[in-house]
């Protein structure tokens, strides 16, 4: 890899590394204060294959910075009612911090409500309506992890956000949405794009940060880039390929994330620090 190579790719995975060892130690803070270990409950409906692989990443990870990890795992034909129930229970143990469901669960299951049971103090993936709100009055406790990470990535490489056009191409609660909140707080002008968005090459030729959250792989061309915009790829589609034609974008920006290695890995670190964050916050713990 050449220096320019290295020099235009952020390094997801090395910061992500960065976040969980700051995370360890908050850890060991609230351990030392509190004689107890904070846990992440995460919630598994059916035997979706990447799921579960994503789950249990996450388990490892609470257990590399010291944490807990409760993993419950409901057979495909569990019910909303049923997810409702487990879920409400989960968030009235006190031993719990923090609640992950994984998405997508099967489709006859209605996520809104299963969100919905986390409440707002464990809802460490920023998935609940109250915790979008928040996240658009820029006042989160917790943000949605994976846009949450793409700010921390950012900033570790000092791009300046205030002042500049945001461009996010994608609209869903967990990604799009606040995204577009978090960079309308730190000042960018943000455009947010979706499928009925016409013109879409034009808008983003002017971005000076692209955000792709499209879950269609290579999408984004080369040619649609600004020179020097930053680009920050969302995706992760099957064959660990992103949203973005990442060789056709790369000679155009001055900063781009790689598929795999970016985005995926401050997802989960976000997600763990966010857990340390509420059990310091419930266990009243000053960090
Ligand atoms: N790295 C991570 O940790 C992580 C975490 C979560 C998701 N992801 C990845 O991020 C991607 C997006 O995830 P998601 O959950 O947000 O997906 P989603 O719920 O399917 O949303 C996709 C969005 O893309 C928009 N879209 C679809 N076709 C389009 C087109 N032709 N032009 C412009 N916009 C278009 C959709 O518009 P409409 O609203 O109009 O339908 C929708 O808003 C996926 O690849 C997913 O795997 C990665």
């Amino acid at each position: 890899m050449t220096t320019d190579t290295q020099n235009k790719l952020m390094d997801g995975k090395a910061t992500a590394q960065r976040v969980l060892d700051a995370c360890a130690q908050k850890v060991q803070t609230i351990i030392a204060q509190t004689g107890k270990t904070p846990c992440l409950a995460t919630v598994l409906v059916g035997n979706d294959p990447a799921s579960a692989t994503y789950v249990k990443m996450k388990g490892r990870r609470c257990e590399a910075v010291g944490m807990k990890s409760l993993r419950i795992e409901l057979p495909a034909e569990t019910t909303t009612e049923q997810l409702v129930q487990k879920i409400s229970e989960l968030a009235a143990d006190l031993n719990i911090n923090g609640i992950l469901l994984q998405h997508p669960a099967p489709s006859h299951i209605d996520e809104r409500a299963a969100f919905e049971a986390i409440g707002p103090d464990k809802d460490v993936d920023g998935v609940t309506a109250t915790g979008l709100g928040q996240m658009w009055l820029g006042i989160a406790k917790f943000g949605s992890c994976t846009p949450a990470g793409i700010m921390t990535l950012l900033r570790e490489y000092n791009v300046e956000i205030s002042g500049k056009h945001a461009v996010v191409i994608g609209r869903s609660p967990i990604l799009g949405k606040p995204m577009a909140a978090m960079l309308l707080d730190a000042n960018a002008t943000v455009t947010i794009c979706h499928s009925r968005t016409t013109n879409l090459p034009d808008i983003v030729k002017q971005a000076d940060i692209v955000i792709a959250a499209v879950g269609k792989p290579n999408f984004v061309q080369g040619d649609w880039i600004k020179p020097g915009a930053v680009i920050m790829d969302a995706g992760y589609n099957e064959g660990n390929v992103g949203d973005v034609d990442f060789d056709a974008a790369f000679p155009h920006a001055s900063l781009i994330t790689p598929v795999p290695g970016g985005v995926g890995p401050m997802t989960i670190a976000t997600l763990i620090d966010q857990t340390a964050d509420a059990a310091a916050n419930q266990w009243g713990v000053n960090l």
